[in-house]
């Protein structure tokens, strides 16, 4: 059979229906779906991802009932259950978004408006992509530039511990990155299993041996666990962990085979007097060869975060140490299999890890610009810890990184009660009720996990100031009325 015979010859077939078409009530013939609920991959039905859940949905449907002229006892709907700075008002970095400009319509490098800085590194990040334009596809791996960039910056970062460009693999961002294991939502979809361990809410929400070693037992009794992800600094608690308690954590990955996974695209978001941020590859390598030369790490790091917040532009990169040649070789293989990162996302990132240098015209405002965004985060850390800790019924860990708070919330146990009867988790029926009554938008706890019996929710310290001062006021008012109401 030719070929135009042969796709003649198919479509006869698929028109005759004998693909088990069926009829209609009106006469007409329609394929029964191939892909349905029955047929699709069950774990794809397991994926849960709280952030976005069925308080976001609802969240999305207020806002759209508000729009209509439907009378709330509020006006707007407050997103403070996700990390999007940009969302919540974050300024973008002047200077990034110049480059960027620069990059994506290159004519605007006759500009005089743009400043040579932004124009020479535009320039320097076009000549590295192909055609000398963002819309071409780069190597899987990401630009090799850029990748060289990222390993200085990572040298700098790290008081000069080596970094091979050729252990830099650029993502869609840092999710992407982290391959999925991460977030429990992904690890529904590839069938592997999630070990929790919980961090010491008494004890600022450090990170205990003990409890990971509790963890890591009783899971051994059902699989054979192989990595151990960190983030740091945290979310959803906000706290940073101590050089001390790294190297613990490294100990235990060597002491217990484990591939280490270090979640640092918060690492810039340093808030609390005394804390630091220590990279899980500096430690490491600080451990000398007995750890540096065994210990197998991932770690990542982002654009979405820190003083930049460019979420949108999903650029992120994992760097890999001790990784297994063979094992790379396969990495470098399944990369390969989507062609390329986002272009933009890695420009956009070339520019975070090769900011301006003093001698150059854009140095002061973009310290200006990087010091104001880190400057109002912190106060607004401080600001959310003090106001939740005056409330009854509310106690809240300092906020000592990253962008949000996980206080706990005492419920009475007629809520619990009434929580129970309606189906949900006693944190989601507090959380619905306070976007039904007040607009505001959190994740509870249930939906990262938490001790039994206790209840927290996650919200973010994004808001712009006098924002976050309404909705922390709201919550006070709110809790306060929930404890009368159900006590
Ligand atoms: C710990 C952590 N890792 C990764 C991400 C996602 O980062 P990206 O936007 O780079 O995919 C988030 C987002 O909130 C996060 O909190």
């Amino acid at each position: 059979m030719t070929k135009s015979n042969q796709k003649r010859f198919t479509q006869a077939i698929i028109r005759k229906g004998i693909y088990g078409d069926t009829m209609t009530e009106n006469g007409c013939q329609y394929r029964e779906r191939v892909l349905t609920m029955d047929t699709m991959n069950p774990n794809v039905k397991r994926v849960e991802y709280a952030v976005r859940g069925p308080i976001v949905q609802r969240a999305v449907q207020i806002e759209r009932e508000l729009k209509m002229g439907i009378k709330k006892p509020f006006t707007e709907v407050i997103k403070a259950n996700i990390g999007d700075c940009h969302a919540m008002g974050q300024k973008p970095i002047t200077f990034f978004r110049q480059v960027l400009a620069l990059c994506a319509y290159p004519d605007l490098l006759e500009d005089s408006k743009f400043p040579e800085d932004a124009k020479s590194r535009a320039h320097r990040i076009l000549q590295a992509c192909g055609g000398g334009s963002l819309g071409a596809y780069s190597t899987s791996q990401g630009i090799e530039m850029i990748r060289q960039d990222i390993a200085r910056y990572i040298e700098r970062r790290d008081g000069g511990i080596t970094c091979d460009p050729d252990n830099i693999y650029l993502f869609t961002g840092a999710s992407d990155a982290i391959v999925y294991p991460l977030y429990s939502a992904a690890l529904a979809e590839l069938a592997a299993v999630q070990i929790s361990y919980y961090l010491d809410e008494d004890n600022c929400w450090s990170l205990d041996i003990s409890e990971l070693r509790r963890a890591l037992q009783e899971a051994k009794k059902h699989c054979s666990p192989r990595a151990l992800c960190i983030i740091n600094p945290g979310n959803p608690t906000g706290q940073v962990q101590s050089r001390q308690c790294i190297e613990d954590v490294i100990r235990f990955a060597a002491a217990e085979k484990l591939f280490l996974m270090a979640d640092e695209v918060y690492q810039d978001n340093i808030y609390a007097d005394g804390c630091k941020f220590h990279s899980f590859k500096k430690v490491l390598f600080e451990m000398g060869l007995e750890y540096s030369e065994k210990v197998e790490l991932a770690s990542f790091h982002s654009t979405s975060k820190c003083y930049m917040g460019e979420c949108g532009f999903r650029g992120g990169y994992m760097e890999v140490v001790n990784l297994d040649p063979e094992v790379k070789v396969q990495l470098t293989k399944l990369v390969s299999v989507r062609l390329c990162p986002p272009v933009p996302g890695q420009a956009l990132l070339d520019v975070v890890v090769n900011p301006p240098q003093p001698d150059e015209p854009s140095y002061d405002t973009f310290i200006k610009e990087r010091t104001d965004t880190l400057a109002a985060l912190g106060e607004k850390a401080n600001m959310t810890q003090e106001i939740l800790n005056q409330v009854p019924g509310i106690k809240c860990n300092p906020v000592q990184g990253a962008m949000y708070t996980f206080p706990r919330i005492h419920l009475p146990p007629k809520a619990i009660l009434e929580a129970k009867e309606k189906g949900q988790t006693p944190d989601m029926f507090y959380c619905m009720k306070l976007l039904e009554e007040t607009g505001i938008c959190l994740v509870p706890g249930s939906g990262f996990g938490q001790r039994d019996g206790t209840y927290h929710f996650r919200m973010t310290i994004l808001p712009p100031k006098e924002k976050l001062k309404i909705v922390l006021a709201k919550i006070k008012e709110f809790q306060q009325h929930f404890m009368e109401q159900y006590s």
